[in-house]
């Protein structure tokens, strides 16, 4: 089967198709087209993502992306030779309702998806949440005009499941219980699954997400946008940690029972310590990056280890734009190799960190096969949760 997916929660447009083929036991999973479009030079300037250029960027690249993305896979021909379903006025009316409130996309949708002949594909997946609600409107408003026209099912996909899913497509198998770290630029989550779908989150941060409070951090330093890959790269620039540099941050509840986290008294200590101490060399802006960073990874790898132990896991997964961050591999791996021996631990490659549609459509074939939705009802959701 092949299942066409679709994300635009944030500022990533990308639309991707996979293919999933032998025994439902032992799928085979190919990547047949993984188009991501990212605006990071477009938010840049503004120092963080602008919600409105989100939704602008995502109504001007869906509809090139997506022939793209079907092209790759082959699965339209030339668009000049071929010649799709026709749209009546009926059929115009109501697309013109889907798209409402994205009349860019609308123009863009009418004038090529006419001369597409509806592409073998079984399902199309969507993100509707969590997200930014204007960008979410765009994919999940395309989603429904090409259900609608190509008379496909939409399987609605939370994100998060995605940034969980992308691991299970170089074939490697979940086992349950599994437990799942997912550390992005909005979320800090463990998550226990159950099996397929079933999803409890156990804990969350209570304020600021991992990947947010690098980025707010990597603005203290002065560092552009996107934070994360920034103060990583300014940490490594310190070569010896003992270096005469007195710089120490706490780790959040790194003591308490629970399984949540909290990183924006991480960000305030940074703050007061940048406050105190003007005119820094590079030298000990590197020495705050990696000492920021020591404690960020100290937290997660403590918790998401003593979660995996009192749940018993045999799968540990980790997922998110920060899943990119070698300190935070390199550490659970290490952790993970000396306190759980019987877990395996699932690790995204690097490139499948960032937000993609392959993730999402991975997600729709593992979670989603029950929740195939009407079109109708479906409606983006910007605080979606995963229980
Ligand atoms: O999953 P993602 O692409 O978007 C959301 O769903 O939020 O995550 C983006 C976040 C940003 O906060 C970015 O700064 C962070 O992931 N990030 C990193 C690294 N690469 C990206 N954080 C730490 N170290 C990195 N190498
Ligand atoms: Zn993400």
């Amino acid at each position: 089967m092949k299942i066409l997916g679709i994300e635009t929660s944030c500022d990533e447009t990308a639309i991707a198709v996979l293919e999933v083929s032998g025994a439902m036991q032992n799928p085979k999973f190919r990547a047949l087209s993984n188009i991501v479009a990212s605006q990071i030079a477009v938010h840049r300037k503004f120092g963080g993502i602008v919600p409105n250029l989100a939704k602008r960027e995502h109504q001007k690249n869906l509809v090139p992306i997506l022939i793209t993305a079907l092209k790759t896979a082959n699965l339209i021909y030339p668009i000049t030779v071929s010649i799709g379903r026709p749209i009546d006025t009926v059929m115009n009316l109501r697309l013109e309702k889907i798209f409402s409130h994205e009349p860019e996309l609308l123009k863009h949708f009418l004038k090529k998806a006419p001369k597409i002949v509806p592409p073998k594909i079984d399902a199309i997946a969507v993100t509707i949440g969590p997200g930014l609600a204007p960008a979410l409107w765009t994919g999940v408003n395309l989603a429904k005009a090409l259900a609608l026209i190509w008379e496909k099912p939409i399987i609605p996909v939370n994100h998060l499941e995605g940034h969980i899913y992308i691991n299970a497509i170089r074939g490697q198998k979940i086992t349950f219980p599994a437990l799942a770290l997912i550390v992005s630029g909005g979320h800090t989550e463990l998550v226990l699954m159950k099996r397929h779908g079933n999803y409890k989150v156990v804990g969350e941060t209570r304020d600021d997400a991992a990947g947010e409070c690098f980025d707010k951090v990597a603005r203290l330093l002065g560092l552009g946008y996107p934070g994360g890959p920034a103060v990583a790269a300014l940490a490594d620039r310190i070569k010896n940690y003992e270096s005469g540099i007195q710089v120490r941050f706490p780790r959040p509840m790194m003591g308490s029972t629970d399984f949540d986290f909290s990183f924006s008294g991480l960000k305030t200590a940074v703050l007061y310590f940048l406050r105190d101490h003007k005119n820094l060399s590079m030298r000990t802006k590197s020495a705050i990056a990696k000492e920021f960073q020591e404690a960020v990874v100290e937290v997660l790898v403590a918790k998401t280890i003593r979660a995996a132990k009192e749940y018993k896991v045999k799968t540990l997964i980790l997922g998110g734009g920060v899943a990119a961050n070698k300190k935070l591999r390199r550490d659970l791996s290490a952790a993970a190799t000396s306190n759980l021996p019987k877990t395996k631990l699932m690790l995204p490659e690097i490139s499948e960190t960032t937000d993609n549609a392959l993730m999402i459509a991975a997600a729709a074939f593992f979670a989603g096969k029950k929740k195939s939705a009407g079109r109708a009802h479906l409606r983006a959701d910007p605080g979606a949760r995963l229980d």
